[in-house]
């Protein structure tokens, strides 16, 4: 069996298509006696899925089947088997991309380098395995719960409508009410307007997801290679549709001096904090104690209605594409549930390697 694994000591291992009949995974190293509350994973689940209107219609249940793993909601030491049904599948709009592969999908790369790829769906390039990991990062998430490191996720910006204020974990938490995942109403009402205005031209629109930490202890992560932004990045490039990862200031900080960047040392109450974020609260590779705070962009949705060029791999010459089917025209806001389950099993590796 095909499967793509993330994490050393906690191994978190993907499988399955889109329109095979499970997504799933295989979750190692999850401590026994860890409490896995189904109440906490079917909340996860449901914030990734699309919002009428703004997502896509395909509608599945996404009721987490956990196979083996947990006795009486505790972890028992052995490998958790997580199944996820695919229910809603309809693979007779794809079948015309195995001649003319969409243009910003994976089907021209896998079809010609992965032997019988099932392109229905978008095989395993689809956005429908994310269920998995939002599921095991749900079990995650009550690991760093226990040691007090909780994590928020939410939509900075859509398209050019962007979200200019300072935000905080609780405001991460707020967005949940709104399907964008943005921060306000009327930042939710702006997005949801430009979504459906890509949505109604047959296009679809970009977004940034920024991810807020809390509770990280100074020195928590590794160094080089194993460092918290790179393992972080690593993962979170790992997310279908991900084009770029910046950590507190990112690329802006090039536009600013050493004397403005530095975030400047202070006691408070016998702790150590940070005047400033810039950093987004990692520095050497591990964390100085302020919130780990990381922007994730997302790109539009590669499947759009509108007439696109292709090549058609059957007779060798140029053509045209149309997708019909199903799909989401703004990925981002489904996205942020994604981004924090990765995001907590990257830190909850890192907290059972004793990094
Ligand atoms: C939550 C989520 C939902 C997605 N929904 C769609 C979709 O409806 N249609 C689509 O073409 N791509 C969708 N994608 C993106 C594709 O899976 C992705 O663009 C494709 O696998 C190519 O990979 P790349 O963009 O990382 O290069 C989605 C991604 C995520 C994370």
């Amino acid at each position: 069996m095909l499967m793509y694994t993330l994490g050393k000591r906690l191994r978190f291992s993907l499988f399955g298509k889109s329109h095979g009949p499970c997504v799933g995974c295989v979750l190692e190293g999850v401590p026994q006696g860890t409490p896995v509350d189904t109440a906490v994973l079917a909340h996860d689940m449901a914030l990734r899925k699309p919002s009428k209107g703004i997502g896509t219609d395909r509608t599945e249940e996404d009721r987490v089947d956990i196979v083996c793993g947990v006795t009486d909601g505790k972890a028992d030491g052995n490998a958790i088997i997580i199944r996820i049904a695919n229910e809603d599948k309809d693979g007779s709009k794809y079948l015309p991309f195995e001649e003319t592969p969409r243009p910003g999908h994976a089907d021209l790369p896998a079809l010609l380098a992965l032997p019988k790829f099932d392109i229905r769906g978008g095989g395993q390039f689809s956005g429908r395995m994310t269920a998995a990991l939002v599921a095991a990062g749900g079990i995650a998430r009550q690991m760093l719960s226990s040691e007090g490191i909780e994590i928020g996720a939410f939509c900075r910006s859509i398209g050019d409508i962007e979200d200019t204020n300072e935000r905080t974990i609780s405001d991460a938490r707020a967005s949940e009410k709104f399907p964008t995942r943005a921060c306000s109403a009327e930042l939710d009402i702006l997005m949801t307007d430009l979504i459906m205005s890509a949505r109604n031209d047959a296009d679809s629109v970009g977004g940034v997801v920024e991810c807020v930490v809390t509770g990280l202890p100074i020195g928590f992560g590794g160094i080089w290679f194993e460092s918290l932004d790179a393992e972080l990045a690593h993962a979170v490039f790992g997310i279908p549709a991900c084009k770029g990862v910046e950590f507190g200031k990112g690329f802006g900080i090039t536009r600013m001096r050493g004397s403005e960047s530095n975030d400047a040392y202070r006691m408070d109450g016998g702790r150590i904090v940070t005047e400033t974020n810039n950093m987004g609260g990692v520095v050497g590779g591990m964390s100085d104690g302020a919130d780990l705070v990381f922007r994730t962009a997302f790109k539009p949705t590669p499947s759009i209605g509108i007439r696109q060029e292709t090549v058609n791999l059957r007779t060798g010459e140029d053509a045209e594409v149309e997708v019909k089917g199903r799909h989401d025209p703004c990925i981002a806001p489904r996205a942020v549930a994604v981004v924090e389950a990765v995001t907590a099993l990257v830190l909850a590796d890192q907290m059972e390697r004793g990094l």
